[in-house]
């Protein structure tokens, strides 16, 4: 019998396997000194080659063809760039939900999902789904989780960014979250709602950075992360102080504020909910490692 020629039938498969891929982009990640470049290797190859990080670890034997390779070595060269992971991965997972990830809006931090955590507890001791207003609904991340998990029957989502609401509405979609109704606010934000419109939560992560610090960010957030969604003035709490004084007013009685801040603005926030006399029951709420990282208040009764 007369051997196949060579890349005729029954030629081994050549390439390199995911495992040796993973393990070689892990190297260029480490010298190129990024904070966790096991983890982020896996992703990225992950991400390149179309599977989950688990379907990876279970096919590392498997070889890999030059075309994916090729997309393999475009992923790492975007990272090595300075791009988000989140970005070239395309999606991020905030509580159940997948979202599409891009520069069109923030990408949803798992520090947001404990604020969900928080509104969870609250909505627990209510009777029946409620109707929500979401302050700088960005990627839509709040507002369909809210849905998704029964929490809010009905979300009202503003933003001042066309950006930010196309994503939102793409997200919107995808999840199937048909009880989003987006809207583009101004600045001031509450000229985008009726007259007597109200809710029973209002909920904002609203951008709470100071323009110093903004200045100062890790440069794979500050170059493509929309500065609107991050700078809130010179001392961070323009869009927090524009919320606080409307919520009040656009509060169903008994119903309650959430607000994501950051720790040093605690004292300021309390404050500000404070000097509002509608608003009761103001409060600092911790995160899992105990820093005060969001705020919350309620109109009159509780449920
Ligand atoms: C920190 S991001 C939060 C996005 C999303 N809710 C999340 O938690 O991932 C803040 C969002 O507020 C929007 N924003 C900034 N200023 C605003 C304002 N004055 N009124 C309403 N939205 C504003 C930004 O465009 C951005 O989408």
């Amino acid at each position: 019998m007369i051997d196949p020629p060579p890349g005729g039938q029954g030629r081994r498969p050549v390439g390199p396997t995911r495992r040796e891929i993973v393990r070689g982009v892990r190297r260029e990640l480490e010298l190129a000194g990024l904070e966790s470049p096991r983890v982020e290797a896996e992703r990225l190859v992950a991400a390149a080659l179309a599977m989950s990080v688990s379907e990876l670890g279970l096919s590392g034997g498997e070889r890999v063809d030059p075309a994916a390779a090729a997309d393999v070595a475009r992923a790492v060269s975007r990272r090595l760039e300075g791009q988000p992971l989140q970005h070239i991965e395309g999606t991020v997972d905030f509580r159940r939900v997948r979202l599409v990830s891009d520069g069109r809006a923030l990408i949803p931090r798992p520090e947001t999902e404990q604020l969900l955590d928080l509104v969870a507890a609250w909505r627990r001791a209510r009777s029946a789904p409620v109707d929500a207003l979401d302050i700088g609904v960005g990627s839509g991340a709040i507002a369909i989780a809210l849905l998704d998990e029964g929490i809010a029957a009905r979300v009202v989502g503003l933003d001042v960014s066309d950006d930010a609401l196309d994503l939102a509405r793409e997200n919107a979609r995808r999840a199937s979250a048909d009880g989003l109704g987006l809207r583009r606010c101004p600045p001031g934000i509450w000229s985008a709602l009726e007259t007597g419109e109200a809710f029973d939560l209002i909920i904002s992560n609203p951008p709470y950075v100071t323009t110093p610090e903004w200045t100062d960010l890790d440069p794979v957030v500050r170059d493509h992360e929309p500065r609107v969604a991050l700078d809130g003035g010179g001392d961070g709490l323009d869009v927090i102080r524009t919320v606080v004084s409307g919520a009040g007013t656009h509060l169903r009685e008994g119903g309650a504020l959430f607000l994501e801040i950051a720790t040093s603005q605690a004292p300021a926030v309390l404050a500000l909910l404070e000097a509002e006399a509608i608003l009761t029951d103001c409060r600092v709420r911790v995160d899992l490692a105990g820093r005060p990282r969001f705020a919350s208040a309620r109109k009159g009764r509780s449920d």
